[in-house]
């Protein structure tokens, strides 16, 4: 057992050895999936895997601050997740409240920024102020952006963003002229953020459901048939791994 662990622990040193560590991605992008999934498996209700992937998201977001990722974006509940049984939008809710309790403290620690896109004004009340809480605690740290993607959809963001700019332009503050891919970012959920470098899907699925839509025109995509909470650091680098040995053209030609 001790020599299994000892093992594991060597090839992730490994990985982390063969890091490029001049081109970490600036911003990672994750579709949390397969919770439900990896809880069928072991014939437990699909809220045991929500609670399996929190100590994910505890691992991933301690490797993304270590090795110098700068924005960690998480998609944890989508605007179409309403759509699922009230018990498992309530396990959900009370989840982001276990976790924002238990975690800030030591985000904070780290150094961690704790943010979010989305629209929060329909969350319960009592995610809503953890959320606030915790934003105000963190907020003149200096180290990863952890950004939390709740009743996040990329459309109900541009409509969002599309109606401020409308309003804007019909009170005179902004002409139609004006209105240009610098001008849409600053309007979007992610206003101030980069674009991200890398967006990961475990699961097996192979779509984007509804993410960063605008945000994602030029990521490098990476899927794994992992679900999210058998997740680790080792995948986690692999991702990495794989996206260093990316020609990023943008278009362009080398
Ligand atoms: C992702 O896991 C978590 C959320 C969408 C909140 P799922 O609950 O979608 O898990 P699967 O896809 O059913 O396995
Ligand atoms: C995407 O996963 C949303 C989150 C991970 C929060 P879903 O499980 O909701 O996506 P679909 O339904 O498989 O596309
Ligand atoms: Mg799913």
């Amino acid at each position: 057992m001790f020599n299994l662990i000892k093992e594991k622990k060597q090839s992730d040193d490994n990985l982390l050895d063969s890091l490029d560590k001049n081109n970490i991605p600036l911003h990672i992008a994750i579709i949390m999936d397969g919770n439900g999934r990896w809880a069928k498996k072991r014939n437990l209700p699909r809220t045991m895997g929500h609670k399996a992937g929190v100590e994910t998201i505890r691992e991933i977001v301690k490797v993304c601050s270590n090795i110098g990722v700068k924005y960690l974006t998480l998609y944890a509940f989508s605007t179409e997740n309403w759509k699922r049984p009230a018990d498992e939008v309530n396990a959900l809710m009370n989840l982001l409240v276990e976790y924002l309790r238990r975690e800030v403290q030591e985000l904070d620690k780290n150094n961690v920024v704790i943010n979010w896109i989305g629209d929060i004004a329909k969350l319960p009340a009592i995610c809503q102020e953890e959320l606030l809480r915790a934003k105000e605690k963190t907020k003149d740290n200096t180290g990863l952006v952890l950004n939390l993607a709740l009743n996040y959809g990329s459309r109900d963001e541009i409509i969002r963003a599309i109606k401020k700019i409308a309003i804007d332009v019909r009170d005179g503050k902004l002409k139609t002229e004006d209105i240009n891919e610098e001008l849409i970012n600053g309007y979007l959920d992610t206003a101030g953020m980069p674009d991200p470098d890398l967006m990961i899907r475990p699961s097996g699925e192979l779509r984007i459901s509804n993410f960063l839509l605008w945000q994602i025109a030029y990521s490098e995509l990476w899927f794994s048939n992992i679900f999210w909470p058998d997740f680790n650091k080792n995948e986690l680098l692999k991702a990495i791994l794989e996206y260093q040995k990316r020609d990023r053209r943008f278009g362009g030609v080398k």
